[in-house]
């Protein structure tokens, strides 16, 4: 083609991208994605397709070094764009392998790269970075992201620890997949998500090397380390990882021992088991206070009873496969989780969902666990507190009552294959369930989702 016709093309073409609002080559990723409850979580601008962390520890010092290789789509023209991480010195940083210039500001790191990247072209970050991680305190006051223990690290990152330790578009809403390298010194054992596609010691140092090819929230990654020991096997069927802390393995013994049939009764319920490898992380990390459904090896912070084990293992269906897309819909997560250990407990004979039903509802107007409502917990401190979990899965079992055994099961089948590996609104599942009840459920989900006060029956 003779060369004034290219140009003419060319002229042609940034003229329409000219026209365009949003094509202008200035424009700024947003720092947030407008969450309502930490509206500074994640970053507009982009997606995530792959994080590739290649992490090394030393508990002595308590020094992480790290180098992320993220690979990302431009959802508009970008000539600046952010990610999430908290403190660390920057070594290098790169933008499709050319030095890009950079600045912090609280939790973001802003990238200007050397070139402006146009909507829809993929590019790659490198990220080099060191320092001694911080966990984050939240705003109910508990602790998350990486924790350091006396042999390690407890890691763990809902609903915004995961810049303590990888920079990251940290929203649920942009799932990638991951390859998650972690170097420790002989004899600690580094568990993450998804399969152990290598291991490797020289010079005193083991390098473990997980893949998980599923989508995931970056909340739900994980790196905890430390002295475990480990039990590879199968579990119904699956392959399985599971790693517990020596002062817990007697304590963890019970709920282990439940461990198929917890994952054969969840899957009767909601269908097939969503991801390709199941396990656990038993650490001795008392000072936590709560465990964290981590996708496919959930972390617990100490032995957990059968009843914390078939929860965990829930989230893996409602929580990590259908994850929420805005925080204050946690209600998905937790009433679900809440109401599938009443499903066990039924199942092994306990106690009947009903039964659990009529005790929180016998409690006065007065307890906790009736304001806010579930749908709403309106501040970012009521995130778990009692009403997401228990008048949530109370919410379910109104459900039930209400459209009857055969279209609750579909309902919650439907959810947890319907959406599968996408992200979900508390909108959607009433939708589906009056879809599936023929039903007009709207006043009854509003009554006990979004009232405050112990609802009538
Ligand atoms: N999602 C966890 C569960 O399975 C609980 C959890 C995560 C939590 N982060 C938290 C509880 C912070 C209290 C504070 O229930
Ligand atoms: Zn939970």
């Amino acid at each position: 083609m003779p060369r004034g016709r290219v140009l003419t093309l060319a002229v042609l073409v940034s003229a329409v991208f000219a026209a365009h609002a949003n094509a202008r080559f200035d424009a700024l990723g947003s720092p947030g994605l407008g969450d309502p409850l930490f509206p500074l979580a994640g970053n507009g601008g982009y997606d995530v397709g792959h994080y590739a962390l290649q992490l090394a520890y030393e508990p002595r010092t308590k020094v992480l070094d790290g180098s992320a290789t993220i690979t990302a789509t431009a959802r508009q023209n970008l000539a600046r764009f952010d990610l999430d991480l908290r403190g660390f010195r920057i070594g290098s940083l790169k933008v499709d392998g050319r030095p890009a210039a950079f600045g912090r500001n609280g939790q973001e790191l802003q990238i200007t790269p050397a070139i402006p990247l146009k909507s829809g072209r993929q590019f790659v970050v490198n990220v080099s970075y060191s320092g001694v991680p911080s966990a984050v305190t939240d705003p109910d006051g508990s602790i998350e992201g990486w924790v350091a223990t006396n042999d390690g690290a407890f890691v763990v990152g809902e609903p915004q620890g995961s810049p303590s330790w990888f920079p990251s578009n940290d929203n649920p809403r942009d799932k990638a997949s991951y390859d998650i390298s972690v170097t420790v010194p002989a004899g600690l054992t580094a568990v993450s998500n998804g399969t152990l596609v290598g291991q490797s010691t020289r010079n005193g140092r083991t390098t473990f090397a997980w893949r998980e090819s599923f989508p995931m929230a970056s909340y739900l990654a994980t790196a905890t380390l430390g002295r475990f020991v480990v039990t590879k096997g199968r579990v119904a069927g699956i392959p399985s990882y599971v790693a517990v802390d020596p002062s817990q393995v007697a304590g963890s013994a019970a709920a282990l021992a439940q461990f198929p049939e917890i994952v054969r009764f969840l899957s009767s319920i909601y269908g097939p088991y969503p991801f390709d490898t199941v396990g656990a992380i038993i650490d001795n990390a008392p000072e936590v206070g709560y465990a964290l459904e981590s996708q496919t090896k959930p972390n617990f912070d100490s032995a957990p009873d059968v009843t914390t084990l078939a929860h965990e293992i829930s989230h893996q269906w409602v929580g990590d496969s259908v994850t929420l897309t805005t925080w204050p819909d946690i209600w998905l997560h937790e009433g679900f989780a809440t109401y599938s250990e009443w499903l066990w407990a039924d199942h092994t004979g306990q106690f009947t969902p009903q039964a659990a039903f009529d005790y929180y509802y016998s409690l006065p107007d007065s307890n906790p666990l009736w304001s806010p409502p579930p749908g709403a917990p309106g501040d970012a401190a009521n995130l778990f507190g009692d009403p997401v979990y228990f008048r949530g899965a109370m919410t379910l079992q109104v459900l039930r009552n209400t459209v009857g055994d055969a279209a609750f099961f579909r309902i919650l089948r439907r959810w947890a294959t319907q959406y599968r590996y996408g992200n979900v609104t508390t909108a959607q599942f009433i939708a589906l369930a009056q879809q599936e009840s023929h039903m007009d459920l709207g006043a009854m989900f509003h009554r006990w989702l979004y009232e405050p006060g112990k609802p009538a029956v």
